[in-house]
Order: C-alpha cells, then sequence, then structure tokens
C-alpha cells in the first residue's frame, strides 16, 4: 500500500490562468511537464482549448491534460472535469493518428460528470433565448458561452438527482434506467425553452453511450487514489488549470464566468488531493489582457490599439474561432487573481505581443461612478460595469524580442515593464515567454533550452 501523507509539499505545482482564460496555460504546462510525473485536469471540460506548438506542429487540447504530448507521463483527467466522451474520443483518435501515445497513460476519474448531448442543447437554447429580442427588452444576458454545454452538465451535478458520471457509462442497465427518467424530465425542460425536436430518446441514448463507456474503460479509474498512490511514491504531480480565476463561478466576474471553480481553489474538490499539497503556483498572464464572450473588461480597448493586439497576438479562440477582445493589462484583476489562487510566480506571456507600440498602458485602479477610487477588484460584473481604469503609462518598446535569450537582453522598457508587474502584484516573474514554441521562454532570466527535451 503506497498512499500516504509523507507529501513532499514543495513537489506538487499548479499551473492558473490569472485572467479571463488564454493566457497560454498550455504552452506552460507543456514547459513545467519534463519536471513532473502526472499531469491533472482538475476543472472546466472541452471549453478549454490549450495550444502547444512544438516546431511545426500545433496541437490544441481541450479535454486531455497538456503532458500527454511527453507519452511517457501519466494524464488524469479529475473528478471536477465535466467530460464529453464523444468529443474525448475525438480527441484520443486525433492524437494517435498524429503518433501520440494515448493508453493507460491517461486516466479518467471514474466520478467525472459526463456532458450529455441534451446539455449542449440546453447551453445553445438558453443562450438563444437570452440574446432573443424578447429577452434583449432587458438588457442583453447572453454569456456568449462555447455552447459546449458545461454549465448544463454542472448544473446536473448539483442537482444531483439528473446526472451522469463516467462510472455509470460502464454499467449499462443503470445508465439506461437513470436516463429513461431524464429524458422524460429534459424532453420537457428543452420544450419550455423553445427547441421543438422529438423526444429524446433514453434507449438509443443509453445504447451509444454504453459504448463510449466501453472504448473509455481502459482509462477509467478512481482518480483519488490514484494520485495519492503517485503522491505516496515520490511522484510530482502538476494541476493543468483550466480556463481561469476571473471566470471562477466564486470568485469571477459573474454570472459572466463559467461554472466551476477554476481558481486554484478548485484543485482539492476537482482532484481529492488537499491544497496543502501544493507548494507552487505559477500564475499564467498574458502581458496585456483579452477576453472572449460577454461580461465586464474594464479595460478593452474597442479601437485599433485594440485590433493591433489581436492581428499581432492571433487573439482568436483555439475552442470557438472567435476573435478575443482585447485591451491593456489590468494589474487590479491580476493582483486579485494572485491572491485567490495564492500564486507563488507569474509566467508573463506574449510579451512580444508589445513590441511596436509608442507607450504601454497599465491599470493600477479603479475610479468608482461616486468619483472615488480603489485598487481592489470586483468580482460582479454589473458593479464592474460602471468604473473606469485608472492607468501608468510607460514607454514601448520597437524591437522585436522573440529571439532574446536573457531578461537582462530585452529593451529597457520592457525589463521596466516586467519590474513594475513585480511590484504591483508582489511576486516575480519567473518565467517571460516570447514566442509560441517552447525555446522561446525564459525560465529565470534565461532562455529555456534545457527543459525542451521532449
Ligand atoms: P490557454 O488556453 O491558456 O492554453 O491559451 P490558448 O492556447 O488558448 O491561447 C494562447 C495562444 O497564444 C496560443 O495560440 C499559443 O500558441 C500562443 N502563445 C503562447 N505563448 C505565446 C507567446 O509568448 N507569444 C506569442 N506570440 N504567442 C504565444
Ligand atoms: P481556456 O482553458 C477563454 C468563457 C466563454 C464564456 C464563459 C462561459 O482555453 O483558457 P462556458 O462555455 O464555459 O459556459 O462559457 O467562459 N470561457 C473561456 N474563455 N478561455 C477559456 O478556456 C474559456 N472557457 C470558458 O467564452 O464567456
Ligand atoms: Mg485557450
Amino acid at each position: 500500500m503506497t498512499t500516504g501523507h509523507r507529501v513532499n509539499r514543495t513537489a506538487h505545482t499548479a499551473v492558473v490562468g490569472l485572467q479571463w482564460g488564454d493566457e497560454g496555460k498550455g504552452k506552460i504546462v507543456d514547459l513545467l511537464t519534463s519536471e513532473h510525473d502526472v499531469i491533472v485536469r482538475y476543472n472546466g471540460g472541452a471549453n478549454a482549448g490549450h495550444t502547444v506548438q512544438v516546431g511545426d506542429e500545433r496541437y490544441a487540447l481541450h479535454l486531455i491534460p497538456s503532458g500527454i504530448l511527453y507519452g511517457d507521463k501519466t494524464c488524469v483527467i479529475g473528478n471536477g472535469v465535466v467530460v464529453d466522451p464523444e468529443k474525448l474520443l475525438q480527441e484520443i483518435d486525433a492524437l494517435r493518428t498524429r503518433g501520440i501515445r494515448v493508453g493507460t497513460n491517461l486516466r479518467i476519474s471514474d466520478r467525472a460528470h459526463v456532458v450529455m448531448p441534451y446539455h449542449k442543447e440546453q447551453d445553445a437554447a438558453l443562450e438563444e433565448y437570452l440574446s432573443s429580442k424578447t429577452a434583449h427588452a432587458q438588457g442583453n444576458l447572453a454569456i456568449g458561452t462555447t455552447r459546449r454545454g458545461i454549465g448544463p452538465a454542472y448544473a446536473d451535478k448539483i442537482r444531483r438527482s439528473t446526472a451522469i458520471r463516467v462510472g455509470d457509462l460502464l454499467d449499462p442497465e443503470y445508465l439506461r434506467s437513470r436516463l429513461h427518467v431524464i429524458c422524460t424530465l429534459r424532453t420537457a425542460e428543452l420544450e419550455a425553452l423553445g427547441v421543438h425536436t422529438a423526444p429524446l430518446d433514453p434507449d438509443a441514448l443509453a445504447t451509444k453511450y454504453a459504448e463510449f463507456g466501453e472504448r473509455l474503460r481502459p482509462h477509467v479509474d478512481d482518480s483519488v487514489y490514484a494520485l495519492h498512490d503517485a503522491m505516496g511514491a515520490g511522484k510530482r504531480i502538476l494541476f493543468e488549470g483550466a480556463n481561469a480565476s476571473l471566470l471562477d463561478i466564486d470568485h469571477g466576474t459573474f454570472p459572466y464566468v463559467t461554472s466551476s471553480n477554476c481558481s486554484t481553489l478548485g484543485i482539492p474538490s476537482g482532484t481529492g488531493v488537499p491544497g496543502s499539497a501544493i507548494g507552487r503556483v505559477l500564475g499564467i498572464m498574458k502581458a496585456y489582457s483579452t477576453r472572449v464572450g460577454a461580461g465586464p473588461f474594464p479595460t478593452e480597448l474597442d479601437n485599433d490599439l485594440g485590433h493591433r493586439i489581436r492581428e499581432r497576438g492571433r487573439e482568436y479562440g483555439t475552442t470557438t474561432g472567435r476573435p478575443r477582445r482585447c485591451g491593456w493589462l489590468d494589474l487590479v484583476a491580476v493582483r486579485y487573481s494572485v491572491m485567490v489562487c495564492g500564486a507563488t510566480g507569474i509566467a508573463c506571456t506574449l510579451l512580444d505581443v508589445l513590441s511596436g507600440f509608442d507607450e504601454i498602458k497599465l491599470c493600477v485602479g479603479y475610479r468608482l461612478p461616486n468619483g472615488t477610487t480603489t485598487d481592489r477588484f470586483i468580482p460582479d460584473a454589473h458593479r464592474l460595469e460602471g468604473v473606469t481604469p485608472i492607468y501608468e503609462t510607460m514607454p514601448g518598446w520597437s524591437a522585436e524580442i522573440r529571439d532574446a535569450s536573457d531578461r537582462t537582453t530585452l529593451p529597457q522598457e520592457a525589463q521596466r515593464y516586467l519590474a513594475r508587474i513585480e511590484e504591483i502584484t508582489g511576486v516575480p516573474v519567473e518565467v517571460v515567454s516570447l514566442g509560441p514554441e517552447r525555446t522561446q521562454t525564459l525560465v529565470d532570466g534565461r532562455r529555456a533550452v534545457a527543459l525542451a527535451t521532449a
């Protein structure tokens, strides 16, 4: 028996987005994978899109941890994830076609909840209703979701009696009996949302999803014991956050958030590993801000500058292809995320995108509608909508910096920008990313050639 509590508390690392997603978590997880044995997703589902660029090959991971590209690492989809089996099987097939090993190295929690087709229908129908003219009269409340069924699947988890878990897919008769009740209720709920399709067919769904279960069976595990066994055996765990801290259901810009705890606070519940086991939390932060979907964004640049950032940064969604909204770096928001996530360091990504701007702005406070100011974030969409950003303006730099080999050889202005981020957030910028490639990275000030071994 290897499970135990003699955990090396500094051995385990969390990677978490400090903004509204797409900060480059996939790239940084890939960079850190070589130092870890097990890579674990703890939240979200196929709403995530994590890109890893290896030479000319570009991989977009949605449900599978980014560490899968290494082949010899164990990758775990934890109990806090909502799994769309059809999408997961497509992702497995696509990776195998590209020569990536996906076998017993992929573990899936039997307690992870399943995204069913009706969840995606509900997600789309609710978004359509909320953006329709009827609802619009009250203001547009559509969230701009990825329509991957994430909210409805988590809603069923909380409702309990209408939920399906991965383990249920392995027991066809139990699955069928649950689906008979769920489909009756769900057909009525979809009709109430204005979706007039044929009633859901529980037997057809049960057959199809039991087949998916059979294909996934070799990967399904009690991931809580598996993780504790690994820790007991001295293995190092890397937790891969999906979505981001400002999209956290409890701590983000509610209601324009996703439906899981995507901050590091989701790790204990989403994996069964206590938070005290995590020694290092690397918060991933773009050198500017982006957001996909609706919701407040105080530093948004809905102008030529925003357009320039979008084009230089290729800011189009990895999952939905939607253009991302772009704006200046909001350090009020980032400092709040550092606090909530317990970040011990920052990885500043996409710094190369800011080359060529005469000046660069940093948001260091908000002016409220009543004229007072604050340096505290407001995790409530309705109240955050009304603030005006207070900026510090710093000189920009013109040189392209993608090939820099040392932090000290970056333009002085770029070095000062990083130093100001460290001053305001109170944590060191441990990693600077200067391009999508593994090697376009400075770790502790130096180019990360040695880490790019896979
Ligand atoms: P994630 O969801 O946090 O993993 O981020 P995404 O993969 O959705 O979006 C980040 C995008 O930026 C991807 O296309 C990456 O290849 C790219 N990227 C990551 N780091 C850098 C960087 O330092 N510079 C540039 N130019 N692109 C980067
Ligand atoms: P990664 O892991 C960016 C956003 C959606 C929408 C809101 C709710 O790639 O950083 P949902 O489908 O989750 O109900 O949508 O959250 N969103 C993301 N935005 N990156 C993500 O993931 C996101 N995951 C969800 O755009 O505004
Ligand atoms: Mg993404």
